[in-house]
């Protein structure tokens, strides 16, 4: 019998443990979803195969993508047709060359120059928030106070958002979110966040400013390449993805160096450790896990063996890959100095994530002053009373109480 998916995660801080067990078993397992069959990418060498493939898609309007198998019922042709709107300018749902049109647009704000260059305003908004933790002090929610709020106002700073509507969209994110793959409430929540933005982008039509969403604008008048609603499909991705993931790791990552002393003692010893950490950091949680890694053969292939049929949906387990021990030494455990670069966190192939410098920037910076500004930074309570937030989509923690 197919192996059922989603599965649970037994322990919080790792993947969930069937996993380890499939991963031994294929390179490709089949799994029962709710209303159809797919198939697990298990291992690292055949994650890389999918995600780089040119006859597998990552559309969810090609037939056979395993995100259909989530809903209730299949779509009606209207329903279709109201997500096809929705979809435009989401380049991350889109195959090649559409895909390639919209991610270079937008690849010179993602240089690793221009992300040296805002390093310096990320840095002011890390001391910022903590100053304002350390005056209303001496403990917080770290979720709230920091791991959320970096992000967002880093991201809102970059598009040209009014981060005073943060409690708007980062609301909406977490209901898109905790309603799982295909719930009501996201589309409603989603349908919220496309209409705000919308809104932002009418403004900005009639007065550009110098912020991402203004540039594309001016970009847009002078070649007309850029429909309006493709404008807003382009700001809702980089707003929901640029912040809600890096909000989850700044957490995690307290949390496990707090709770591996001799890995955050080290990285004290030499602070030239942190971009390593970041790494080891981002393959350890593999956040991400599946639910980005959707795609479905466009033709018969063979992986790793296995016989793929054009129209069969594939879901990689990014969490698996990353725990691969073909390719990570002694893989469950965290080590910041093994300089795991080849991790799967950020994807890999075309779609391979456009903000991973900005990421890991803002990990980097976070980590380090938080640490350095709150030498005696502690968690209140037991592990076993964390939150833990894992509906299958996003992995991360609801709240993390600290002390210093
Ligand atoms: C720790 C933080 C982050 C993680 C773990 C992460 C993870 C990922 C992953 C796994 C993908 C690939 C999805 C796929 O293969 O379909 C992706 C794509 C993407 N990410 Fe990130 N991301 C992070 C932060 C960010 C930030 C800060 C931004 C923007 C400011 C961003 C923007 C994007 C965009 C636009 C894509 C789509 C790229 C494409 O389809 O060409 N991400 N991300």
């Amino acid at each position: 019998m197919a192996q059922s998916f989603p599965l649970p995660r037994g322990c919080p801080y790792a993947p969930p443990e069937e996993y380890g067990r499939l991963r031994e078993e294929a390179p490709l397992v089949r799994a029962q979803l709710p209303r159809g069959e797919v198939w697990l990418v298990t291992r690292h060498a055949e994650a890389q195969r999918v995600l780089t493939d040119p006859g597998i898609s990552t559309d969810p309007a090609t037939p056979g993508h395993p995100m259909a198998a989530f809903t209730e019922r299949p779509p009606t042709p209207e329903e279709q047709e109201v997500r096809r709107r929705f979809q435009v300018g989401q380049f991350i749902d889109m195959d090649p060359p559409e895909h390639g049109v919209y991610r270079r647009m937008l690849i010179p704000e993602f240089t690793v120059r221009r992300i040296r260059e805002m390093r310096p305003a990320i840095q002011e908004a890390t001391d910022r928030l903590i100053d304002d933790m350390v005056e209303a002090g001496p403990s917080a929610d770290l979720v709230e106070a920091f791991g959320l709020a970096l992000p967002s106002l880093v991201i809102c700073e970059l598009l040209g958002v009014p981060y005073a509507d943060h409690d708007f969209f980062q609301s909406r994110t977490r209901m898109m979110i905790d309603a799982g793959a295909g719930g009501e409430s996201a589309v409603t929540a989603a349908t919220e966040i496309r209409n705000y933005l919308d809104g932002l982008v009418t403004e900005a039509e009639r007065e550009p400013r110098d912020d991402l969403i203004g540039r594309l604008v001016l970009a847009r008048r002078e070649t007309g390449e850029l429909t309006h609603d493709a404008l807003v499909g382009m700001v809702f991705l980089l707003l929901v993805a640029g912040h809600e993931t890096t909000a989850n790791m700044i957490p995690l990552g307290v949390h496990a160096l707090l709770r591996h002393p001799d890995q955050l003692d080290a990285l004290r010893a030499d602070p030239e450790g942190w971009p390593l950490a970041v790494e080891e950091l981002l393959r350890y949680h593999s956040i991400v896990d599946w639910i980005a890694f959707d795609r479905v053969a466009t033709q018969d292939m063979e992986i790793g063996g296995q016989a793929v049929r054009a129209g069969e949906g594939m879901f990689v387990l990014g969490a698996s890959a990353n725990r691969d021990p073909r390719v990570f030494d002694d893989p469950d455990t965290l080590d910041v100095g093994r300089g795991a670069r080849n991790h799967l966190a950020f994807g890999y192939g075309v779609h391979q994530c456009l903000g991973q410098n900005l990421a890991r920037a803002e990990l980097e910076i976070a980590y380090r002053t938080l640490f350095e500004r709150l030498p005696n930074l502690r968690v209140v309570g037991e592990d076993d009373e964390l939150p833990f937030r894992y509906d299958g989509v996003i992995y991360g923690l609801a709240a993390l109480p600290v002390t210093w």
